[in-house]
């Protein structure tokens, strides 16, 4: 496994791989969800690229860029492990040098749900995925389902913008009780940790009430609230019932959701969603 940091050195060492090449990007802290990506993109191409970047441009001023968990030594274990070919670590001041000024903006799909409450995070996720994407030149990249709306923004810019790489959605990976894999699942405390399997829950009855035939979507919203609020230590942001592409809100009778949450368990924010 190779490490590399600048663009020069990516560029490089991406030349010398054979193809197809597939590439999972990452904000480090790595775990089972990320591994999933890295396992999906090694048994579809010949070469397997991860970045590791945690982007201040996708943090609001009042978020957890500088307390955002790190640990790149295991990471690099981690990958080592599960036979990835190259691995781009990129440093701020290459990915933003002083006067940068460009910026990848995806108009429509970015506003509701994470980008109604997040201003400008898809704006940052959007253009360092660009930037990468012209970096590392794969044929496929992978993203995984937990970040729904990160997936819907992707697909579009790379429509948009004539991207040649195939995006690749990968399911959810759980912990045993539900509780969705997350790297700022550290932040919980042991009170927090039983409390934050709620999320799930939530989501489940959603699904059960929609497998058992009930179709209105303000009755599933509803269903998912009353779980949560039952939850103390929960603070709801919000649990969305969306079209799965445009991820704008629905109601009257669904045919098919994105049925998406982001709750705060004590200080920590969770997001977790099912597609019915
Ligand atoms: P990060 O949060 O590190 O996640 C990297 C990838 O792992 C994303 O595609 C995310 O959806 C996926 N992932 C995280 N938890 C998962 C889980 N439990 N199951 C399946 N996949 C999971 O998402 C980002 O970084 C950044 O926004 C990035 C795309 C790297 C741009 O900075």
């Amino acid at each position: 496994m190779k490490t590399v940091k600048t663009l020069h050195e990516i560029r490089s060492a991406r030349a010398t791989l054979p193809g197809p090449v597939g590439f999972v990007p990452t904000m480090g802290y790595l775990h089972e969800g990320h591994l999933s990506l890295v396992r999906q993109a090694k048994a579809a191409s010949k070469s397997t690229v991860v970045s590791i970047f945690v982007n201040p441009t996708q943090f609001g001023p009042k978020e957890d860029l500088a307390k955002y968990p790190r640990n790149l030594e295991r990471d690099l274990a981690l990958l080592e492990s599960v036979g990835v070919d190259l691995v781009w670590t990129p440093e701020n001041q290459m990915m933003y040098p002083e006067g940068y000024q460009s910026w990848v903006t995806v108009e429509e799909v970015s506003k509701p749900l994470e980008g109604s409450l997040r201003p400008g995070h898809f704006r940052g996720v959007a253009t360092v995925v660009a930037k990468l994407f012209n970096g590392v030149q794969a044929d496929r990249a992978y993203f995984g389902q937990k970040d729904a709306q990160q997936v819907a923004v992707i697909r579009r810019m790379v429509i948009d913008l004539n991207f040649p790489v195939e995006i690749i959605a990968c399911p959810i990976v759980r912990e045993p009780d539900g509780l969705a894999m997350s790297s700022r699942n550290v932040y919980l405390d042991h009170e927090e940790r039983n409390a934050s399997t709620v999320l799930f829950r939530a989501l489940m009855s959603a699904k059960r009430m929609f497998m058992a035939g009930e179709r209105n979507a303000a009755t599933l919203r509803q269903a998912m609230l009353e779980i949560l609020e039952r939850e103390p230590r929960a603070r709801v942001q919000y649990a969305s019932v969306a079209h799965p592409e445009s991820l704008d809100e629905m109601e009257g009778e669904i045919e098919h959701a994105l049925c998406s949450l982001a709750v705060y368990i004590g200080k920590t924010r969770l997001i977790d969603n099912i597609v019915l």
